[in-house]
């Protein structure tokens, strides 16, 4: 990146590493960032958008939305003022978020400790303790979401989880039925050596004992042993106030900010998103879960050993400068 500035400079590096550090629907890492100095743009990458389970981008948006989260909190952390202009311009849908870095401000502590969470948050598929998540930090997590115009609804009753699981098998279902859905799934999750992008094996949980409560997504055929999966999970639902690009690169903002949050507390975190995915069951979630608001995707949270991180594709294949975007 050209600046004349060095610290400058250095933390859009650290920042622009973190964004691609961001949760992704199947790893696609659908994100391009072009880097001007003290300037940098979020856009979505078409090329990258799963064609079959994300047929409208809402999922790629909810992943840019993750990004620029930790875009701007790396820079935050770094004390340097920072100014996000979401969709600012409406002949090029596909730019998301342009992110300008201003002057000093000093980060508070919190800001730092999400800074730091960043590397260490990766999607935990394998089962988690037997042990419940404190009321303070539900709460925390909940009020991460309303920051950003979302809402993360707790499924706390018996009544709830089991419906919702229903949900997530029909969903499931629906999805391994899928030819479409099935060789765009194996494209992302073939898992060779060397690849940057994709679910790699090391990744994938093992398959719970008698199918468990709740249906994981299947990355590959999985040979390991089934095992018990935890008997009283917390599993949350994120819904953004509306359903507009603009309502989802929010709602992926909240979802990494969620994610942080419970990576500080020492949680872990993964995806049940099926049922977001398949029109049917996303309304069925919506009257689940009741109130304003649409499903945006679904988080199962507990305490767990963290799991190795996932590869991601190297900066310059993510990067762009002023002078290689055609105008
Ligand atoms: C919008 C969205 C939906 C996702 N849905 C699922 C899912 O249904 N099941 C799953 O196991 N992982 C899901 N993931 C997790 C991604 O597979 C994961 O973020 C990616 O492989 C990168 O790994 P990491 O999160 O460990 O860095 C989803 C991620 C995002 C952002």
């Amino acid at each position: 990146m050209s600046t004349t500035d060095p610290a400058l400079a250095a933390a859009t590096d650290r920042a622009l590493r973190a964004a691609t550090r961001a949760p992704s629907v199947h790893n696609t890492q659908p994100w391009l960032f072009v880097v001007a100095p003290s300037r940098i743009e979020v856009h979505l990458d078409r090329e990258r958008v799963l064609t079959v389970a994300d047929p409208d981008a809402r999922e790629a948006q909810l992943s840019c939305g993750a990004a620029l989260v930790n875009l701007t909190v790396v820079l935050r952390a770094a004390d340097h003022d920072v100014v996000t202009d979401l969709l600012p311009d409406p002949a090029r849908p596909d730019l998301l978020a342009v992110v300008r870095v201003g002057g000093y401000r000093l980060a508070s502590p919190e800001l730092r400790s999400l800074a730091t969470a960043i590397d260490r948050r990766a999607t935990n598929r394998r089962p988690f303790q037997e042990r419940p998540v404190p009321l303070t930090h539900r709460r925390v997590l909940t009020a991460a979401a309303s920051g950003h115009g979302a809402r993360l609804v707790l499924l706390d009753t018996p009544k709830r989880l089991e419906t919702f699981a229903g949900l997530l098998r029909r969903a499931d279902h629906l999805q391994e039925e899928d030819p479409a859905f099935q060789a765009e799934l194996r494209h992302w999750t073939t898992g060779e050596p060397g690849r940057r992008d994709g679910v790699p094996r090391t990744a994938g949980g093992p398959r719970p004992i008698g199918g468990g409560i709740l249906t994981p997504r299947r990355f590959h055929d999985e040979h390991g042993a089934a095992r018990e999966f935890e008997q009283d999970p917390l599993v949350a639902v994120l819904l953004s106030h509306g359903d507009t690009v603009l309502d989802r690169v929010r709602a992926g903002m909240a979802m990494q900010h969620v994610l942080l949050n419970a990576t500080a507390a020492g949680l872990s975190a993964s995806f049940l998103s099926q049922p977001t995915e398949v029109p049917y069951t996303r309304t069925a979630l919506r009257d689940l879960v009741g109130g304003p608001g649409h499903p945006q995707t679904v988080l199962r949270i507990g305490y767990g050993h963290p799991p190795a991180p996932t590869p991601r594709r190297p900066l310059a294949e993510v990067t762009r400068f002023p002078a290689e975007v055609p105008s």
